[in-house]
């Protein structure tokens, strides 16, 4: 396995494979990977002949006052676990070697705009920016986004849509702990109190999945998930919002595939989760 830190050696390197006609496929993370990652690079291992993981803690997609400093890292737990997962290059920049100040920027504006993108309204210009940067410097066939993250995986759909990018964008299901709560680097964070109360997102989208399923409306169903999270003392709702699956816009009634999302804080730490049903 190559580590790789300048986009001038990993480019190198993917052309000369390229040129043999050998496939890539890139999983884009800011590593502290967990299992929800592992799933992602086995299915880029499945996919293809050359599998890429960027490890990068993307500094553009952070608000002034979130968890950048603070986020977890590990680069030589997260070396290990590509390596025995058969991923054939890291790449592994600092932030001077991906941006140089002033630098452009790419967003897609509309569908960012609404749940994270409400709280958070830098986060999704800096990650559109990194993955766009990471899809010039790779330049896969394919690319692998976890659907935990499902703002950002509809954000990069529309945007290699809209920009053109030859890029085969693979969504894969959430990856949760046996007791339900997704798998999340984030998920360190949490004390033992607050880990037990992280619980109340999994039980609100349990709860919301089988309503949903039962054709109860959109406010009933959103009102009974808020009801379970409220529940509990230590977590307070950032959102719990019902939009069309491809616009990231709100809706009131379920006609179309509909995305339920939830943000949630447990004391400090902001958790998301969410559902897909399929008209
Ligand atoms: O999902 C993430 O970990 C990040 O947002 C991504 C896609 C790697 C961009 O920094």
């Amino acid at each position: 396995m190559y580590v790789t830190t300048t986009v001038e050696e990993t480019r190198q390197l993917i052309k000369g494979w390229k040129k043999e006609g050998k496939t890539v496929g890139l999983v884009p993370t800011m590593g502290f990977l967990h299992e929800g990652h592992a799933s992602l690079i086995r299915r880029c291992r499945q996919e293809n002949d050359i599998v890429v993981v960027s490890d990068f803690v993307n500094p553009t997609q952070f608000g002034p006052n979130e968890d950048l400093e603070a986020y977890p890292r590990d680069f030589k737990r997260d070396s290990d676990l590509c390596e025995s997962l058969g991923t054939d290059v890291i790449f592994h920049p600092e932030p001077k070697d991906m941006y140089c100040d002033p630098h452009a920027y790419v967003s897609i504006d509309t569908l960012s705009e609404t749940l994270c993108g409400k709280t958070r309204p830098i986060h999704f210009k800096g990650v559109c920016t990194v993955v766009s940067k990471l899809f010039n410097i790779v330049a896969p066939d394919r690319a692998y986004f976890g659907q935990k993250d499902a703002q950002q995986l509809a954000i990069i759909r529309k945007m290699v849509q809209d920009l053109n990018f030859d890029i085969e964008i693979v969504g894969c299901p959430i990856i949760r702990e046996e007791d339900g709560l997704a798998k999340s680097s984030r998920n360190t964070y949490l004390n033992p109190e607050e880990r037990k109360a992280a619980l109340c997102l999994s039980k609100a989208v349990k709860a919301g999945q089988e309503m949903i399923s039962t054709g109860m409306e959109a406010e009933e169903v959103l009102a009974k998930m808020r009801a379970i999270i409220g529940a509990e003392p230590l977590a307070r709702i950032d959102y719990v919002s019902m939009v069309d699956a491809l616009t990231m816009q709100p809706v009131d009634k379920v006609e179309k595939d509909v995305l339920t999302a939830m943000a949630v804080y447990i004391g400090k730490t902001r958790l998301i989760d969410n559902f897909i049903y399929e008209v």
